[in-house]
């Protein structure tokens, strides 16, 4: 069950501009919901509040069910990110948790590599099969084979920058429809 309440939200820009004024609505449990504007009429900022990165000024917005986030640009990742951290980044709280402690004790465990560092990983491997990591990769492995035609061992660690922006967004949006979150907010899924 999921859904989004949005009640007499208001918001102006730091300029004073007044972006949005008394914007009411309600996506029900099982809704697929289109946001149609002009270019700059406030989509984006409309979602981010939803997602709880931005505070309305005024009114109130309620959601149940987990939420699940397609960022607008996320077709121009140009950073040093990995496919993996691609697909962490848009997988549940847990799961990016996990995974975080999981690099970050790998990575102390080879540059320091005391026996402290390596029962560190040990118990993050342990963690992450807990947390459902394991499973998680099963389904990164079908995105990853039906977005790029191949399987996710082979490209886990590639940069997300050497992907098209279609396949960038294809990978996530796939991602996106295998997990398990009730409510997906997706901003300019093109692909
Ligand atoms: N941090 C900020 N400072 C100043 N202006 C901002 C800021 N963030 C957004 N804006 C302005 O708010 C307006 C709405 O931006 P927003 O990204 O929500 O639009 P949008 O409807 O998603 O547009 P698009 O269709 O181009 O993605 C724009 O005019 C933008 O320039
Ligand atoms: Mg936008």
């Amino acid at each position: 069950m999921g859904h989004i309440d949005v009640n007499g939200v208001e918001f102006s820009l730091s300029d004073g501009r007044v972006l949005l004024s008394d914007v009411n609505f309600r996506v029900g449990d099982g809704a697929k919901v289109a946001l149609i504007g002009a270019n700059g009429s406030g989509k984006t900022t409309l979602i981010r509040m939803i997602s709880g990165d931005l505070e309305p000024d005024e009114g109130a917005i309620s959601i149940s069910g987990g939420l699940g986030i397609m960022r607008q640009f996320i077709g121009s990742v140009r950073d040093e990110s990995t496919v993996r951290d691609l697909l962490v980044s848009v997988s549940p709280k847990r799961i990016r948790d996990v995974a975080a402690n999981v690099i970050a004790t790998e990575d102390l465990m080879h540059l320091r590599n005391e026996e402290r560092d390596q029962m560190a990983y040990a118990q993050a491997l342990v963690d992450w099969g807990d947390a459902g990591g394991y499973d998680f990769e099963v389904v990164w492995d079908v995105c990853c084979t039906e977005a790029l035609g191949k399987s996710f061992d082979e490209v886990s660690h590639r940069k997300v920058n050497t992907l098209s922006g279609g396949e960038q967004k294809k990978l996530v949006l796939r991602a996106l429809l295998e997990g398990p979150e009730e409510v997906l907010l997706l901003d300019e899924p093109d692909n």
